[in-house]
């Protein structure tokens, strides 16, 4: 997760950039640099390290100009030095990037077939090369940007300057976010309404697959199929921006859409995207390690039931989740060759807490999985294991759900390599898979209208069953507990083989069944309960993906087809469409979305 900034400016640029990058630094600090339009040409300045060393860099050469794009980098493909810090270049073309390209390796592959020339490790640099490859066939800079966009698989968000046009940024967004700020006579763009703060607070949020280009008095803005869009401008009060909603209702929805972009940071922390190896932090001797217990309250302990899925599958390793309020008050037996794991979002919830301390003083080592990374559990734990998704205001947890499956995935994989369950070339699969999933996210949030019109039939039920096998029993869990937690809907989660054992008394014709089945090992015994549901009148509403729609048996009420993924990110790629279903029942019901009554974001009494 970069940032970036640029600027069409009338006056000079250089420090301004660099003040926004000041901004953006909680996004990452291992390198610095900016770039601007010199006459001609196009010059940058670049440092590895916090800002402060691109601002000695720039004391000591001056950046003299008044278009320029700039960037704070956090490293995911080469090393944090000089050579791979951002601006990259290629030929007339200077741009900064926030996001994976994934299918980079094929494209430098191409182009250096082509007699291009590499200076970096870097997948950015291919987008240069290619929109350098676009206008060196006399296309205009606009054209040669979108022939681009077109050819990149992944998640982005780019600024861009071309040698010879002055007056002009180029940016787009997929799956990492974008705005455009609007000033007085210069335009700006930026990671996040923080970042153009300083100079404007008219902000545009641009929408997924949007392309823009700036000049000193407008944005021109296209969408993903490179039609003309007008996007509203928003006034945002100074004070709010760190808290800024963007163009999202709530708290929860932007969280929502956040996810693909929070698990992509959360993922290039956990793996090597150059190696496709895992670099899971932390001295954790998986090889030798006898059992995980893993101990959570709430959203966090369901994303400890997937991790176990995913651990005791591919690693043969042993995990055990328990809720931490019942844990903390038996008598459980522990060895210590075990590793306690506690999962947090914010590392104070008292009961976990409480978890965590008696497994340490049975002389266990621990670890924890936490988004508050200065909480009181990381500061007690002998490995923290951050989550990386920024902060998560909406009470009903979404995108650090996600991010901590999204960690457990990533010390499965680690720790099935490290005790020779899988090879090295099932690891660098995996790792691959993982890497794609911010994608596979991103498009299974395009499934919101589909959802939305769901939600409404949804909102009149009294009880909404939830179903699942293998790791989509956990996600039914959490399907269940996102609605009942925010529409007061009363919601159970099952695993779709205790069916028979007592829920299937609940179905009638009134009764929303949502049988969560992506086309798994586990696919066709959910669709049998799926019959068994409507033998006797359920109303389905069937989640699957591209594959199981195929093969689904007829007669759901309504089928929602995410995206195919492999089962290693089943769970990332179908927690968006619980999430969006429960987010617009609540807003349909009128619900308060972002503090439902009785709940807290934090709690720190038991
Ligand atoms: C509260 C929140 C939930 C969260 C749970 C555990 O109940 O409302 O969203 O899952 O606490 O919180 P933690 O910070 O430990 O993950």
């Amino acid at each position: 997760m970069c940032g970036i900034i640029g600027i069409v400016g009338k006056a000079p640029v250089a420090e301004r950039l660099v003040e926004s990058l000041k901004r953006l630094e909680y996004r990452g600090y291992d390198s610095a640099g900016v770039a601007g339009v010199v006459g001609n040409s196009v010059e940058r300045r670049r440092a590895k390290g916090k800002i402060k060393a691109l601002e000695e860099v720039l004391a000591a050469d001056p950046l003299v100009a008044t278009t320029g794009i700039g960037h704070t980098r956090w490293a995911t493909h080469g090393a944090p030095n000089v050579q791979n810090a951002h601006p990259h270049s290629a030929g007339r073309v200077t741009l900064v990037h926030n996001g994976i390209i994934e299918n980079f390796a094929e494209l430098k592959a191409e182009l250096a077939a082509a007699g291009r020339v590499f200076e970096s490790d870097t997948d950015t640099e291919v987008i240069a090369h290619l929109i350098d490859a676009e206008l060196a066939t006399g296309l205009a800079p606009i054209d040669a940007f979108k022939a681009t966009l077109d050819r990149l698989t992944g998640a982005y968000a780019l600024a861009v300057l071309i040698e010879g046009a002055d007056n002009l940024v180029l940016g787009a967004r997929r799956g990492s976010p974008l705005v455009v700020g609007e000033g007085q006579g210069e335009m700006f763009l930026g990671s996040d309404a923080l970042a153009v703060g300083p100079f404007t607070n008219r902000v545009i949020y641009l929408d997924e697959g949007d392309y823009v280009a700036l000049d000193h008095d407008s944005a021109r803005i296209f969408d993903a199929s490179g039609a003309a869009v007008t996007r509203p401008v928003r006034v945002v009060p100074t004070s709010a921006v760190m808290m800024e909603k963007g163009n999202y209702r709530h708290f929860m929805e932007k969280e929502i859409h956040d996810q693909p972009e929070g698990c992509q940071r959360t993922i290039a922390a956990y793996v090597d995207a150059l190696t496709s190896k895992t670099a899971v932090p932390g001295d954790v001797d998986w090889a030798r390690l006898e059992r995980i217990q893993i101990v959570a309250c709430g959203t966090s302990y369901i994303a400890g039931v997937v991790g176990k899925y995913l651990i005791e599958q591919l690693a043969d390793l042993p995990v055990d989740v328990e809720i931490a309020s019942e844990f903390r008050y038996r008598q459980p037996a522990l060895r210590p060759g075990a590793l306690v794991v506690a999962m947090s979002q914010s590392g104070e919830t008292a009961d976990t807490l409480a978890a965590l301390r008696y497994c340490k003083a049975k002389g266990m080592k621990s670890a924890v999985v936490v988004n508050a990374t200065e909480s009181t559990m990381a500061r007690e734990v002998d490995v923290v294991w951050p989550i990386h998704c920024g902060p998560e205001i909406g009470v009903a947890s979404t995108k650090a759900f996600t991010a901590q499956v999204s960690v457990l995935t990533a010390i499965a994989v680690a720790a099935a390599k490290a005790r020779g369950t899988i090879d090295a070339a099932e690891e660098q699969r995996l790792v691959k898979v993982l890497l794609e999933a911010p994608r596979l996210i991103a498009e299974a949030i395009g499934l919101e209208d589909a959802l939305k019109d769901i939600a409404a039939d949804v909102a009149k039920a009294r009880d909404v069953l939830y179903l699942g096998r293998g790791p989509m029993s956990a996600l039914a869990l959490e399907g269940a507990l996102k609605l009942k937690e925010i529409s007061y809907i009363h919601a159970e989660g099952y695993a779709a083989g205790e069916l028979k054992h007592g829920p299937i008394a609940l179905v009638d014709d009134k009764t929303p069944i949502v049988i969560l089945a992506p086309y798994d090992s586990w696919f066709e015994k959910s669709a049998s309960n799926m019959s068994e549901v409507m033998a006797r009148g359920g109303q389905v509403i069937f989640i699957t993906d591209t594959e199981g729609v195929k093969h689904a048996p007829e007669g759901a009420k309504v089928v929602v087809t995410a995206p195919a993924s492999d089962p290693l990110v089943s769970t990332l790629v179908m927690s968006a469409p619980i999430q969006l279903l429960a987010y617009h029942v609540a807003v349909i019901k009128g619900a308060d979305v972002d503090q439902p009554r009785n709940l807290a974001k934090s709690v720190t009494v038991e």
